[in-house]
């Protein structure tokens, strides 16, 4: 039986800096499953189906890579799907604490799901979902930051230049 991880997120949207952990993740693994989750500290932009969508139109051609969305515990959805480790994207030192949490507190809940992390690419340490939104909210060039066949959805969404 192949080896099966997930990726999990709030993607809220997708960015080129998730586009690339899940395409690394997808060479190293034998199933990758996206997976939408809530992050109870966040209110998103985007409900679960748009955001499903982003990843669909951006990492869906990836032959391996199932994307979903799961409103409960992921440590519960690993187990449910048999995946055995769970990876995710490290930017910086600021990430860490809180990565490092929720590892730990994923192990206690399953303790046959192990976290792997992957060094984010130097080209998109600085890039996060949030300084996505915040750069569009005024009207900001966001072409860097997330692929062109969900950038305009993306930035309509968001620009509220001259109405903060
Ligand atoms: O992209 P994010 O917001 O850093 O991802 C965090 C996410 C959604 C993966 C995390 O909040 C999560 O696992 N949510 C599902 C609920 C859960 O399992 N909570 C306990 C782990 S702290």
């Amino acid at each position: 039986m192949g080896k099966t991880v997930i990726c999990p997120g709030s993607f809220d949207p997708v960015t080129y800096g998730h586009i690339d952990i899940i395409t690394r993740a997808a060479k190293m693994f034998d199933h990758v499953i996206v997976g939408v989750f809530v992050n109870m500290e966040k209110k998103p932009n985007f409900d679960i189906d748009e955001r499903i969508g982003f990843l669909r139109r951006t990492v869906g051609h990836l032959p391996n890579v199932e994307i979903v969305g799961f409103d409960g515990l992921l440590a519960d959805y690993a187990k449910e799907r048999g995946a055995t480790a769970v990876v995710k994207g490290l930017r910086a030192v600021s990430d860490f604490e809180y990565e490092f949490q929720m590892a730990l507190t994923n192990r206690k809940l399953n303790p046959d799901l192990d976290t792997v992390f992957l060094t984010s690419d130097a080209q998109y340490t600085y890039l996060s979902s949030s300084i996505v939104k915040n750069v569009a909210s005024f009207g900001g060039d966001i072409r860097n930051f997330v692929p062109e066949c969900i950038h305009d959805e993306i930035f309509e969404r968001l620009n509220t230049k001259g109405k903060h």
